[in-house]
């Protein structure tokens, strides 16, 4: 029953006579292996991306770079945002995910700036004052998260004075923050 394979004829099965076989091998050895190799290379590449412990230390330049790029996310999305609302663009059905994603990361603000990088020499446009004692910083980011958990809820009531002052808000909150604990 020769030829009776799943993938048609390539594979080498079972059923197969030893010449049979062995040519079958061959082509699949020649198709397949380089395949399998590289699948092995790409599993061995994700078990060496170590899990950092929760408290590791970053390099402060890595952890500067890591919080500016989620701030640029955050911007990013609020741009869009801020642009269909407006009417610039006619992408109504994306304001929903601009919206969503623009909650998503303000849950990670918090965290991005939880190392400080205070005196480190690296270049940034955070002050220092985020990390003094007292600091206001993670209220504000706290706030942010809010404003930016009720925007997303607005967005999907279709209320649009809701919509309105939710937006607003979070105007005020980037602001607020900025104005304190960035360099302009
Ligand atoms: C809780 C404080 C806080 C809030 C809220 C906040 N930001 Fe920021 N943002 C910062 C700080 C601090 C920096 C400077 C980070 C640095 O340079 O290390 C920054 C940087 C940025 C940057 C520049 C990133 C870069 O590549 O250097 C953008 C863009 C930005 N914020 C947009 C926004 C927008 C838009 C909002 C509101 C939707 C917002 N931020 C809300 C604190 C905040």
């Amino acid at each position: 029953m020769e030829g009776q394979h799943y993938g048609g004829n390539e594979f080498p099965g079972p059923g197969d006579s030893a010449t049979i076989f062995n040519k079958r091998m061959k082509t699949f050895r020649g198709k397949h292996m380089k395949l399998a190799v590289r699948s092995a290379l790409v599993a061995g590449l994700l078990m060496t991306v170590a899990l950092p412990s929760a408290f590791a230390e970053d390099k402060a330049e890595d952890a500067v770079k890591y919080r500016e790029s989620l701030m640029d996310v955050v911007g990013g999305h609020t741009k869009s945002f801020f642009a269909i609302l407006g009417g610039k663009v006619s992408h109504p059905d994306d304001l929903a995910w601009h919206a969503d994603s623009l909650a998503e990361a303000s849950k990670r603000v918090k965290g991005a700036f939880a190392q400080s990088t205070a005196g480190s020499g690296v270049k940034t446009e955070a002050k220092d004052g985020i990390w003094a004692a007292g600091s206001e910083f993670p209220k504000l980011a706290g706030d942010f998260e809010t404003a930016a958990a009720n925007l997303s809820a607005a967005v999907k009531s279709k209320d649009q004075a809701a919509i309105g002052a939710a937006a607003k808000a979070i105007g005020a909150s980037c602001k607020g923050c900025h104005d304190k604990f960035k360099v302009d």
